[in-house]
């Protein structure tokens, strides 16, 4: 199957950095938000994001004017209709995805793909509220999604071989390096990463060390780009809770339920970078 159009649903941190990276690969694409504020919002950081590309010579100004030429934003739904593949990236809620899969299924063409960005949820149950599970797989990218090399294809009881074959290629032609995983809570990346940083999180409530040392010691012993508390703040909180709760969920294993601290930074809207506070002030 060829891929030409992608749709991602989606223009925050993550769906954003998803439609950059496949405009700047050269697919014609469409992201989609809920509204006018978030869209702009969304399409600005991706155009300052070309615009610092093209600053450091990675890009020329040609290259930016035809990545812009192929991203296009909407706030309608049906400006995915004739999209070969569609990646989904909204927020980690199972009600809302599981009421987004069924309407691109009714409206996309019967070949086209659908696939969530999704960290830890069921990938499974979002391919059966669909006539296609067999075209319906994981494909989750890592923040910041232009810039990481890795991704991670799951693959459902239903998703069909040729529907990871396709993805694999696409993957590729992105420039990612793909991984296979199964549809089981966290994935590969989440599976390990949660609880070092839930981990870190503990050793800071038991005063067992501070954060800057906690992160340094992570950092330069290990060589990690990032402490854990830094890497937290990256990450959002939030979506650190939502992947402990989905992995806790699933095995009900303590190394993966959130520690208090998280959860109440969290209910206290401490959600890391992107609300200007987390472990570290912004
Ligand atoms: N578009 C294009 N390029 C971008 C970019 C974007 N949106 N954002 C950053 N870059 C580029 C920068 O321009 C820079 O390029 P040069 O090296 O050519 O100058 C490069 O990426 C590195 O960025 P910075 O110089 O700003 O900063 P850095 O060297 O400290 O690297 C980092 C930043 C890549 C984020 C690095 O610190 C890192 O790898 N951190 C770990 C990130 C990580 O672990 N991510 C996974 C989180 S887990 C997850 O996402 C999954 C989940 O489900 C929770």
């Amino acid at each position: 199957m060829t891929i030409h159009k992608i749709g991602v649903v989606g223009c925050g941190l993550m769906g954003g950095g998803i439609a950059q990276t496949c405009a700047q690969a050269g697919y014609e694409t469409v992201v989609r938000e809920i509204n006018q504020p978030l869209l702009d919002k969304g399409i600005t950081r991706i155009y300052d994001a070309w615009d610092t590309m093209e600053r450091k010579g990675k890009l020329t100004a040609g290259q930016v004017a035809e990545n812009r030429a192929r991203l296009h934003g909407t706030l309608d739904l049906e400006d995915f209709a004739d999209c070969d593949l569609v990646i989904e990236a909204v927020l980690e809620n199972m009600e809302e995805k599981l009421r987004l899969f069924p309407a691109l299924d009714h409206l996309l063409k019967p070949t086209a793909l659908i696939l969530s960005n999704t960290s830890s949820l069921n990938v499974t149950q979002m391919g059966a509220v669909t006539k296609r599970p067999d075209k319906v797989c994981g494909l989750h990218f890592f923040n910041p999604a232009p810039v990481m090399k890795l991704v991670e294809i799951v693959q459902t009881i239903n998703t069909s071989e040729e529907t990871v074959a396709t993805v694999r290629e696409f993957a590729l032609s992105l420039g990612k390096m793909p991984v296979l995983a199964k549809d089981t809570a966290g994935f590969i990346v989440n599976f390990l990463l949660i609880p070092y940083l839930l981990a870190a999180i503990r050793m800071l409530e038991h005063g067992m060390a501070s954060r800057d040392d906690i992160d340094t010691a992570m950092k330069l012993g290990c060589g990690y780009p990032m402490g854990p508390f830094t890497l937290l703040d990256y990450v959002g909180l939030d979506t650190t809770l939502w992947a402990a709760e989905a992995i806790y969920e699933e095995y009900k294993e303590p190394l993966y339920a959130p520690p208090p601290l998280l959860r109440r930074m969290v209910l206290s809207g401490m959600l890391g970078k992107k609300s200007g506070r987390g472990f570290y002030e912004y």
